[in-house]
């Protein structure tokens, strides 16, 4: 068991390193949030900022990735500072990140889901990240990269397995549950290779919902990215169709929008760990309050109502800007 479960939903809780160890993501309002400042020692200052705010608050898992710019690097010096003994850190490897410090890059990141990128990549994190390093995951697997049935990839991690790491992967589009699905299949020597799956869900995308049951029900740890949907559940979206229906559920329990889309996500038992995405402090203070929100299945079912057709959901996310 890679997430140590507890009653309280703070230790279901997990800060995400995307917006924080690079210049340029596709969150809405992204470079504000950075005041326009990418000098990297103040990158590395916030980060480790939002980190020490983050386990303030309680949280103790950190989702990190090789393309999310030096995310690794400036959670290995906050690790090595403060020294804390009750971390959890997930990485992922299969990016490579490609916009050397730029915003107006062309390529951000590149996708290689080769062995030889697996061999280049993990040793870097394993070296930057140990001995807080618990689970090291495919990055946004998919049919089209044929990482699921790349022998010498999945030999590989099953190797890294056995040194007592836990082996996953993350989704992201519009076939996110068939590649879970395949996932599941997917064993070496006769063992399933994989620990945990990291997956979009949220308000809006819930498509995926039936098999991470099924997941969960395999011992299978489910991971939410995209809790807010980049931005789109939180109070910057208020030309959305479904912006009133939130905004009402959200003065009736005096909290953020966001809050009640976490909350929302943490009332599915199917669920190990919802990332907060937040790059400033009381954007992460405000997600961390859907811990303590309890919401009754009256208002369930009008969040249930407000999902969108995959395909919409991730055209509508393909069309965000990196800022
Ligand atoms: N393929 C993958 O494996 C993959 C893909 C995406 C994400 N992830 C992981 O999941 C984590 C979270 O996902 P995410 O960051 O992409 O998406 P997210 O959590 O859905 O969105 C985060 C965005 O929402 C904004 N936000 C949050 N609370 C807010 C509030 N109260 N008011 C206004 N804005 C608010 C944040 O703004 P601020 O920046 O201003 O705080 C940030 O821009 C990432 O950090 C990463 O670790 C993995």
């Amino acid at each position: 068991m890679i997430l140590k479960q507890s009653e309280n939903n703070l230790s279901r809780m997990g800060l995400g390193l995307a917006a924080l160890g690079r210049p340029g993501y596709i969150n809405l309002g992204h470079s504000e949030d950075l005041s326009h400042d990418y000098e990297e020692s103040k990158m590395e200052q916030q980060t480790h900022h939002m980190l020490d705010l983050a386990y303030e608050k309680g949280v103790r898992y950190l989702d990190a990735a090789q393309s999310y710019g030096k995310a690794e690097i400036f959670l290995s010096s906050w690790l090595q500072s403060r020294r804390h003994t009750d971390v959890v850190v997930g990485s992922k490897w299969g990016y490579y990140y490609t916009a050397g410090w730029k915003i107006d890059a062309e390529n951000h990141e590149i996708k290689e889901h080769t062995i030889e990128r697996l061999n280049q990549q993990w040793p870097e994190s394993k070296e930057r990240l140990d001995p807080y390093l618990k689970l090291y995951q495919i990055h946004s697997a998919t049919f089209e990269s044929g990482v699921l049935e790349n022998t010498d990839v999945l030999n590989r991690l099953r190797q890294i397995k056995e040194t007592g790491y836990s082996i996953g992967l993350s989704v992201s589009g519009t076939k996110q549950a068939d590649v879970i699905k395949a996932a599941m299949d997917v064993e070496v020597d006769g063992t399933r290779l994989f620990d945990a799956v990291q997956v979009t869900y949220n308000i809006l995308e819930q498509s995926c919902e039936k098999v991470l049951n099924q997941a969960h029900g395999l011992g299978i740890q489910v991971i939410v990215k995209e809790g807010v949907a980049n931005g789109r559940l939180t109070s910057r979206n208020h030309s959305a169709p479904y912006y009133s229906k939130l905004y009402e559920l959200a003065e009736k329990h005096q909290v953020g929008i966001d809050s009640i889309a976490l909350a929302y996500i943490l009332s599915k038992p199917f669920i190990s760990m919802v990332l907060s995405g937040a790059a400033v402090a009381k954007h992460l203070v405000s997600n961390l309050q859907a811990a303590h929100l309890k919401l009754n299945e009256y208002e369930l079912d009008i969040l249930v109502s407000l999902k969108m057709l995959p395909d919409s959901y991730w055209t509508e996310r393909g069309a965000l800007e990196w800022n």
